[in-house]
């Protein structure tokens, strides 16, 4: 191939990306601030942690993007999946899982860089880590109950 060739199939690649087909947006219960921080986890972590979310690029069905992107998916809901249920605000986030978004957000690692060299739209904004904490500055304090599980004070 040549170089041209090449950077062109190398540029379609993430520019076909920015019109993916994404799943219609979950409807969402709770306050604004939860509303907001939904809508990042849904169109900027979906892809991998949510099963039935991922929005597959059009270069999906090539052997190696295959492999990698099945292999990023299963690696990804193996640590932490993002449920609908989470995701609509119907299942309470526990404040583990809050303080490991709260870090994925805030120390840069997700989305993982090879996933953001081809999704441009998909890096965490100054917005989106004002939205995580703004939103967990908003939550009611939790409280162990005598069981062991998280209880909200009211
Ligand atoms: C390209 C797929 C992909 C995307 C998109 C992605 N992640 Fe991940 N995520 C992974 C993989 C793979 C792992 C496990 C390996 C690792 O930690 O790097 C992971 C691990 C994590 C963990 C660690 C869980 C633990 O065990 O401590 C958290 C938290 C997380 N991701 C949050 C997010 C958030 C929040 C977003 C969106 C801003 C996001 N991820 C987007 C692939 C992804």
């Amino acid at each position: 191939m040549s170089l041209a060739a090449l950077a062109a199939v190398g540029l379609f690649m993430p520019f076909s990306n920015l019109f993916l087909h994404r799943p219609e947006p979950l409807q969402v219960e709770g306050s604004d601030e939860f509303k907001k921080v939904s809508l990042v986890l849904q169109q900027k972590c979906a892809d991998c942690h949510t099963p039935n979310r991922t929005a597959y690029p059009v270069y999906t069905s090539l052997p190696i993007a295959n492999r990698v992107i099945e292999t990023d998916i299963e690696e990804a809901q193996k640590h932490i999946i993002f449920s609908d249920d989470m995701l609509r605000g119907k299942t309470p986030i526990t404040a583990i899982d809050k303080a490991k978004i709260q870090s994925a957000f805030l120390d840069g690692g997700m989305p993982p860089l090879k996933y953001l060299a081809l999704h441009w739209d998909a890096r965490i904004t100054r917005a989106d880590k004002e939205a995580i904490l703004t939103w967990l500055q908003s939550e009611k304090p939790l409280q162990l109950d005598t069981a062991g599980n998280q209880e909200q004070i009211h």
